[in-house]
């Protein structure tokens, strides 16, 4: 994974609407590997939006976060990846039966495609803190929660998980060097966090064990997405 050139590494998160989705590929072309779609946009466009960027050459990461009894998301995960998803999002607070349901959703789908999508889970969202995990009667630290449920997404076959970069170190070390350490939260060095809290640069998600980092608006709503595109891949790269 280390070894991956870094423009593969950087996932461009779409969260506008299809017009400026479709501008910024069209920009992106040639430069960026993966973009992400999130429900923003798919539950506007369907998996045609998908297919659309699979058509223009992209890999596509299809973050819809999975989450609702063991049939309905096997289904959901085969449905993900008929549509062409290169890589879908599971809750990790389904358990085991659910996160099997989703390996063995986009198993099925292989068998069709040829090719075995990846599927990594989401643990303990990154706008929750403490006292939200205390809402719901979660008792054990927010890092033990997700640490949890990583080592149980883990053991049912899933690729690995999305995490903030703060968590990204640990989760390496207890997942291990080939699983998919995907991290949101990312900024260059002096841009706008917005509504990101815990934040890094491109380059300290790197060193932290990332293996790709998702990046929105610092891409998105630059004056030259390429130039933020290719600026961040430059520091990656660097580090
Ligand atoms: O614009 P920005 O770089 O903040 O976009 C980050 C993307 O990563 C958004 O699509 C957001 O939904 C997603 N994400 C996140 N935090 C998570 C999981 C996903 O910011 N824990």
């Amino acid at each position: 994974m280390l070894e991956t050139a870094a423009r593969d590494r950087i996932m461009v998160a779409l969260d506008c609407d299809r017009d400026r989705a479709f501008e910024l590929a069209d920009l992106l072309a040639g430069h960026a590997t993966w973009l992400k779609v999130g429900m923003t946009l798919f539950y506007a466009e369907g998996p045609a939006i998908v297919r659309a960027f699979k058509d223009r050459g992209f890999k596509v990461f299809l973050d819809l976060k999975l989450h609702d009894i063991p049939h309905q998301v096997r289904g959901a995960a085969r449905s993900a990846a008929l549509a062409g998803a290169d890589l879908i999002t599971v809750h990790g607070l389904g358990a085991s039966k659910m996160l099997a349901a989703a390996r063995g959703g986009v198993e099925e789908a292989a068998a069709e495609l040829g090719f075995r999508p990846q599927v990594i889970a989401v643990t303990v969202l990154t706008s929750m803190d403490q006292a939200a995990l205390d809402e719901i009667g979660v008792e054990r630290p927010v890092a033990d929660e997700a640490a949890a449920l990583a080592s149980l997404a883990r053991e049912a076959g899933i690729d690995g998980v999305v995490c903030s970069p703060q968590e990204a170190a640990g989760m390496r070390a207890l997942l291990g060097p080939e699983a998919l350490v995907v991290t949101p939260g990312v900024r260059p060095a002096g841009s706008a966090a917005g509504d990101q809290s815990r934040v890094a640069t491109p380059a300290q998600a790197v060193a932290a064990g990332a293996s790709h980092i998702v990046v929105g608006r610092p891409i998105t709503e630059a004056q030259s997405p390429v130039d933020a595109f290719e600026a961040i891949a430059a520091e990656m790269q660097r580090a």
